[in-house]
């Protein structure tokens, strides 16, 4: 391995969200989704170059990195998109929220899969209806429930907001799942807006698919929305993109866009371009370092009575059912035992915590210890 992911940085009193939640306390982060690590050596370069110019005025994309991502994404996933298919915008949230006002009107309808990331459910407007379709549990894993959906969608339905892969369940959509859906959504006329952020941390032996190749109608009504965010530990530096390859459908999104969203981060450009352009080998070892780190979970999980947890395909976020512990509040009691979790209320299932294991090994150990001592003694 080139890169050191087992080095431990400290970030408490870094001002870090994920850290700062627990400041004097002896409760070790591992709920909102950014990582431990230090990004690529390449994205640090970028970033203290462009600091050296010392002028930071608003900024536009460098072209260079319109032709790395198409570049991109043609080698890694088979997409070929144009280059002015992109628009950048600061992050996901804003994209998911101009995504409903650009694909639905007021009284349309929006449907969603849950549990899911919490502002899907929070994105529609007040004048829009959403709907959560629960994720049905076959063989062991989640995958859509086709009938309810279908028995959901009405003639307001107008845009399915879908996660892939999913935060928090882990799935990476097959292609007859991603089928089904997408022919249901053409059938009906309804925009599907792909949230793939997670497409470059694939744990398993899997491909993911995206939405705009299924067919050239799902191209046509589809805004996938990307960025190196989670991927490249980048979340504060707040660089995103829209794919849209409808001409109407891209216009109109940036006409929303214009004057409602902030302009991307000028550094946030300079570490996308790093990440993308220069960044591949550390993607790489990133992914071998999470399946282990993954694979350690899993054994936990295995080794309790009282936990249980599918396959995490994608992601560093793992959804365990905490059912059987029979806890009046589970994040309370993980916070006691010294582990901070996202509870799974906030994603639309109080059965369930999901756990960030994008950490050096050994803090997620003793995380796990601390997990495992503490449902020891609810004697359960
Ligand atoms: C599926 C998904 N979409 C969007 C986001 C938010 O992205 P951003 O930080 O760009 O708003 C997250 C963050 O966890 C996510 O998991």
């Amino acid at each position: 391995m080139e890169y050191d992911f087992d080095q431990i940085i400290e970030r408490r009193g870094t001002c870090s969200l994920k850290w700062d939640r627990y400041a004097g306390a002896d409760i070790i982060a591992m709920w909102v989704a950014d990582m431990d690590f230090r990004s690529p050596p390449g994205v640090m370069e970028q970033l203290t170059d462009r600091i050296d110019h010392g002028v930071f005025g608003y900024t536009t994309a460098p072209k260079e990195l319109n032709d790395v991502i198409v570049k991109r994404l043609q080698d890694k996933y088979g997409w070929q998109i144009e280059g002015d298919w992109i628009i950048w915008l600061g992050d996901l949230i804003s994209a998911l929220h101009l995504s409903c006002r650009v694909a639905a009107g007021d009284g349309d309808e929006i449907i969603i899969f849950s549990p899911v990331y919490p502002p899907f459910f929070t994105s529609p407007a007040k004048t829009q209806k959403l709907t959560s379709i629960p994720l049905r549990r076959q063989n062991d894993r989640c995958t859509f429930d086709l009938e309810s959906f279908k028995n959901a969608i009405t003639p307001k339905t107008k845009l399915l907001l879908l996660c892939n892969p999913h935060n928090p369940v882990g799935r990476v959509y097959d292609r007859d799942e991603l089928d089904a859906v997408t022919d249901i959504c053409m059938e009906n006329n309804i925009t599907i807006c792909s949230d793939e952020m997670h497409c470059d941390l694939i744990l398993d032996n899997k491909k993911h698919i995206p939405t705009a190749t299924l067919s050239p109608q799902a191209a046509a009504n589809s805004i996938t929305l990307y960025s190196p965010g989670k991927t490249f530990n980048l979340a504060g530096l707040n660089c995103s993109m829209a794919i849209i390859p409808d001409d109407k459908l891209r216009n109109n999104f940036k006409k929303q866009r214009s004057g409602n969203v902030p302009w991307v981060n000028i550094l946030g450009y300079a570490a996308t371009l790093a990440a993308y352009r220069d960044s591949g080998q550390w993607n790489k070892e990133l992914i071998e370092y999470l399946r282990r780190n993954r694979d350690i979970v899993e054994d936990f999980i295995a080794g309790t009575r009282q936990l249980s947890m599918d396959r995490i395909e994608a992601t560093y976020l793992a959804w365990i059912d905490v059912s059987k512990l029979n806890l009046a509040d589970p994040q309370a009691f993980f916070e006691k035992a010294g582990v901070g979790l996202s509870d799974g209320k906030d994603f639309g299932s109080g059965d369930h915590m999901r756990l960030n294991f994008g950490c050096p090994k050994q803090t997620l150990i003793k995380a796990l210890e601390r997990m495992k001592t503490a449902i020891k003694q609810t004697g359960r």
